[in-house]
């Protein structure tokens, strides 16, 4: 099967960063198939030499195993072209059309790894050039819009000229080999599935950690804010992830139909609850790797007086038979004590205590999404004996908590496939079950909307000092409760 990859933003970040690196492994790997093209589209002035050496520079940076030697560079680099475009020209797509046209792959993968703010008219320009046909499938990044009605507009101008199957919404977290690892902990064993849910399950927790702050991108993140780049949509797959019902089978649409209606059965919010269980936070100068560091306001790139948000916690409720009164609990955050992301899965205390337990000891399932890939069971076992004071009468039986644990990366190798480069295989195989559908995507947004209107007219968000867990007041949410987040128990 022959394939053309026309990559817009061929020497943008993005490019550079995931995609090459991605399909790069997926070369050496041996699973990209041959005789593909790709094809970087940007404004500068380059030939197919120059983009090689300007990619084989940017490898010569990759430190470890990752970075390719010579001979595999001068191997990948066949693959790689370059068209120079200026995307509100006409003219420019009929280059690009002559180019494909003058081999006629089976497949044609068109990835806008560009500005959200170009994907319509790229979008309309590839059909007036007529590059809509069966053989083309258009890759498009979050974020997608920046609220519900943005993101319908872009919706439609996509579905306006390819059917949904040729449309791949990536959502980076579902190609992660850890939530792939959830649908199959989940849907492959029969161990879990009859006590996933409200009668066992007291409390479920969504943590997105990052320790990183804004970095580079000061200037799209202000913009942007926690809510968009990570709730709307990673945190919410996140969700679907755990609460969604057994698909009927593993097919793109029956996965998809079960994760719509975990959105469609999110609580609305309500006046009180937007005062009650939704806290944003931003975080000003601390510490982090040992050292001082700035607050998000004296990043480059960051309005002084910023209000976005680089912090929320939220707490959700998901009204059906199997969850109707479970929180669901999520926080993200840039700049936080560490990059840790995980699923924790709290269990409901013995209906009767024979034993004494420890104090805050729980049943719990961690799912470790990172820095390391898996699962933790947490439970209490029998300690060790404890004699009394004067060592003659046993203090009878003392639980203690202990934890089974299955270490992915340890148990299938490190090298595993990454996020992108699953996705882009399955690009190139027509696979759709790690995409999202646009009805998912609006469905997302509908239930973040409240919260963009609410905290754009209204105040502050909270400070939290970089290096630390975000603001008290998302500890307070929770123990409101009677719970208190993982890290803290
Ligand atoms: C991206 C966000 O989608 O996900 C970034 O735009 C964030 O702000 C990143 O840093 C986190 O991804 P990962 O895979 O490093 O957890």
């Amino acid at each position: 099967m022959s394939f053309d990859l026309v990559l817009f933003g061929g020497t943008g970040d993005l490019a550079w960063r995931k995609l090459m690196p991605a399909l790069f492994q997926a070369f050496r790997h041996g699973s990209l198939p041959e005789g593909g093209r790709i094809i970087g589209i940007a404004r500068d002035s380059l030939d197919d030499d120059a983009y090689r050496d300007l990619i084989q520079s940017r490898f010569e940076a990759v430190e470890g195993a990752k970075r390719p030697t010579r001979e595999e560079f001068r191997q990948f680099a066949f693959m790689l072209h370059f068209l120079r475009m200026d995307l509100s020209k006409p003219d420019d797509y009929a280059a690009l059309a002559r180019m494909l046209n003058a081999r006629r792959a089976d497949t044609v993968v068109m990835y806008l790894a560009t500005a959200p703010g170009l994907f319509t008219q790229v979008v309309q320009q590839i059909a007036a050039a007529r590059l809509n046909d069966e053989r083309t499938r258009l890759v498009l990044e979050k974020p997608l819009g920046h609220d519900l009605a943005s993101n319908r507009a872009i919706n439609q101008a996509v579905l306006g000229v390819l059917a949904e199957h040729q449309v791949f919404r990536i959502d980076h977290y579902l190609g992660k080999p850890s939530v792939q690892n959830l649908f199959a902990m989940r849907f492959g064993n029969s161990l879990f599935e009859p006590i996933w849910r409200r009668e066992y399950i007291s409390n479920i927790q969504i943590t997105i950690g990052e320790d990183l702050g804004v970095e580079k991108r000061g200037a799209f993140y202000d913009q942007t804010g926690a809510l968009r780049d990570m709730v709307q949509n990673h945190a919410l797959q996140l969700v679907c992830a755990v609460a969604m019902e057994p698909p009927i089978n593993a097919h793109a649409d029956a996965i998809r139909d079960e994760k719509l209606k975990v959105l469609r059965s999110l609580k609305p919010w309500t006046a009180e609850t937007l005062g009650l269980n939704a806290i944003r936070g931003q975080y000003v100068a601390g510490t982090a790797y040992g050292k001082r560091v700035a607050g998000y306001r004296d990043e480059p790139g960051v309005d002084p007086d910023s209000r976005t948000e680089t912090f929320v916690a939220l707490r959700a409720e998901i009204a059906n038979w199997r969850w109707a009164g479970v929180p669901f609990y999520i926080r993200t955050g840039k700049r936080l004590s560490s990059r840790d992301a995980r699923i924790e899965v709290n269990f409901r205390e013995t209906p009767h205590a024979i034993y004494r337990a420890p104090a805050n000891a729980v049943n719990k399932l961690v799912i470790n999404l990172q820095p390391r890939d898996g699962l933790e069971l947490h439970m209490l076992a029998q300690g060790q004996d404890k004699r009394s004071r004067n060592g003659q009468r046993n203090a009878g039986p003392q639980l203690a908590p202990v934890q089974l644990d299955l270490d992915f990366d340890k148990r299938f190798g490190s090298e595993r496939v990454g996020a992108y480069e699953r996705l882009l295989l399955d690009v190139i195989d027509g696979r759709l079950n790690l995409f999202v559908r646009s009805d998912e995507q609006e469905e997302a947004w509908r239930w973040v909307e409240p919260l963009i209107d609410n905290w754009s007219s209204d105040g502050t968000p909270r400070t939290y000092a970089a290096g630390t867990w975000g603001p008290s007041a998302s500890s307070a949410m929770i123990a409101r409760d009677g719970f208190a987040w993982g890290e803290e128990q």
